[in-house]
């Protein structure tokens, strides 16, 4: 550990913040994520710089060392500073002491020592501080035995965990995000104490709650974070439409599979595959309507029809309450929630080409990407038949390269436009417009005609002269 300190400290940003450090009279100290992650060997390119004094004074006088001054942000009301350097963003703050108001994580900042700027950090591996001054340069202050608790793998809280978790109840969030993501355990007084003080994240806004949930999903094993939440009580509150996939109904000896876990390998398998963040919320997203469709059927069992569609529907009231994106990104889930039967709807029966047409016109540029969900989505135990399944969606995925280099589907422009039918017809916009499209465009992922100017624009003549429409010059004769 020694060596990995000592290297980082050979780097000429600390030997600056140190001089001055020194020539302000202020202890400053290296603390928190960046201490965590050398030790961790995770690459970290935010540093956190905590003085017994002024930090914003210390962030101006390094910012003038480094010959930037310009570049230093300064937060007045909170007492600290900002500046960028190279690729690195180091902040600056002052040791607090601090008291939160009940009602909000506004913390009533007040100077401390050391000692209590360490104490009131959340977890044990965060509170570690390598000091940066003169003789006392590189010493490594572990109050709470922080590295032992790095090398166990374990997240504890520095204080009694009802004291650091009512101060900032986020804190909540960020053990489980913590343990997810470094693949830790969470101690079981620290992880009674999430379940005690769950309520407390009514303070907390949606905002700060996605950003953790965010990071655990995106970790390697996403799942692990969710059950966290759940067994601690705080899914419900964060989100309740998947804790509703919780559990299994059961009449007259049928059972139905339990979705929550289901979605849970879907999720896990996808994150093997993908790191895309919305596509994950796909895998998350493309069941949650099971709970509301559900319905057993006499003679067949349980079923869920219309999941798809109830559950793409229903993406952007999640979206909204959890104040995730509603652009494009809340488009590609829903697209991907609606779709996600397709693939292996085709795989089950034959796959003829007009299906595959069909499905690429629908899912477009994100087919890759629909097809990477459908693949995670095949969660059976019988490996004969996951084995089976993954064979047909290789068939579906070569099929859907040779139609896409032969038919130009992906992104489908229609070879004759509503302008030149109403050109060639003199009519004005009206229904006759879209009648003859369609029939051009089904004509095409039928496989009847090619997707050509040529062949489209016999069948719109076609198509039209059926309901009675003829091109202007050809009636004049
Ligand atoms: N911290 C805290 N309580 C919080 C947030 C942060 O005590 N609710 C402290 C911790 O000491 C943490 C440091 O502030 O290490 C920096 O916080 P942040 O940048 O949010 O997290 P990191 O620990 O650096 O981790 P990551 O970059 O993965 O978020």
């Amino acid at each position: 550990m020694d060596k990995k300190i000592q290297k980082i400290l050979n780097r000429n940003i600390f030997k600056v913040i140190a001089q001055a450090a020194d020539e302000l009279g202020q202890p400053a100290f290296v603390i928190g994520g960046f201490v965590r992650d050398i030790i961790l060997n995770r690459p970290s390119t935010d540093i956190d710089i905590m003085t017994v004094g002024n930090g914003i004074m210390l962030a101006e006088k390094v910012g003038e060392k480094l010959g930037l001054k310009q570049k230093v942000t300064v937060f007045k009301n909170f007492g600290t500073a900002m500046l960028r350097y190279r690729n690195l963003d180091i902040e600056f703050v002052g040791a607090r002491r601090e008291s939160y108001q009940r009602n909000s994580r506004k913390p009533i900042v007040e100077d401390g020592t050391l000692e209590d700027d360490q104490k009131r950090r959340d977890f044990t591996i965060n509170a570690m501080a390598i000091q940066l001054n003169g003789q006392n340069y590189g010493d490594f202050i572990d109050p709470f035995n922080g590295i032992e608790d790095l090398r166990l793998g374990i997240i504890r809280t520095p204080l009694d965990p009802d004291i650091t978790f009512s101060d900032d109840p986020l804190r909540m969030m960020r053990a489980i995000r913590f343990a997810t993501q470094l693949g830790f355990s969470i101690n079981d007084e620290t992880l009674s104490a999430i379940a005690r003080n769950r309520n407390r994240m009514s303070i907390v806004s949606p905002e700060r709650t996605m950003e953790e949930l965010n990071k655990i999903v995106l970790a390697d094993k996403p799942s692990k974070g969710i059950i966290l939440m759940e067994e601690t009580g705080l899914l419900p509150l964060v989100f309740p439409e998947l804790q509703k996939m919780k559990g299994v109904d059961s009449i007259k000896g049928i059972a139905h599979k339990d979705n929550f876990y289901h979605t849970l390998k879907v999720l896990d398998q996808l994150a093997h595959k993908s790191d895309n963040l919305w596509l994950r919320w796909s895998a998350i997203l493309h069941d949650i309507a099971k709970p509301a469709t559900k319905r057993f059927v006499e003679g067949i069992g349980w079923t869920f029809y219309g999941h798809n569609y109830v559950g793409a529907k229903m993406v952007p009231g999640i979206f909204k309450r959890m104040k995730l994106p509603l652009n494009e990104k809340m488009k590609f889930v829903q697209k991907m929630v609606e779709l996600h039967m397709r693939p292996i709807a085709l795989v089950e029966e034959e796959v003829t080409d007009s299906a595959v047409r069909r499905l690429l016109f629908d899912a477009g540029d994100d087919i890759d990407d629909l097809m990477t969900l459908c693949e995670a989505d095949i969660t059976s135990k019988n490996q004969e038949k996951v084995r089976r399944h993954l064979e047909n969606f290789q068939i579906v995925r070569q099929k859907l390269k040779e139609i896409d280099e032969k038919d130009a589907i992906r992104n489908f422009q229609p070879p004759v436009s509503g302008e030149e039918i109403m050109e060639t017809f003199g009519i004005p916009p009206g229904r006759e417009i879209g009648i003859i499209k369609n029939a051009i465009k089904d004509a095409i992922l039928d496989g009847l005609i090619s997707n050509n100017h040529e062949e489209a624009y016999r069948l719109m003549l076609d198509k039209a002269a059926e309901i009675g429409l003829y091109p202007v010059n050809r009636q004049a004769t």
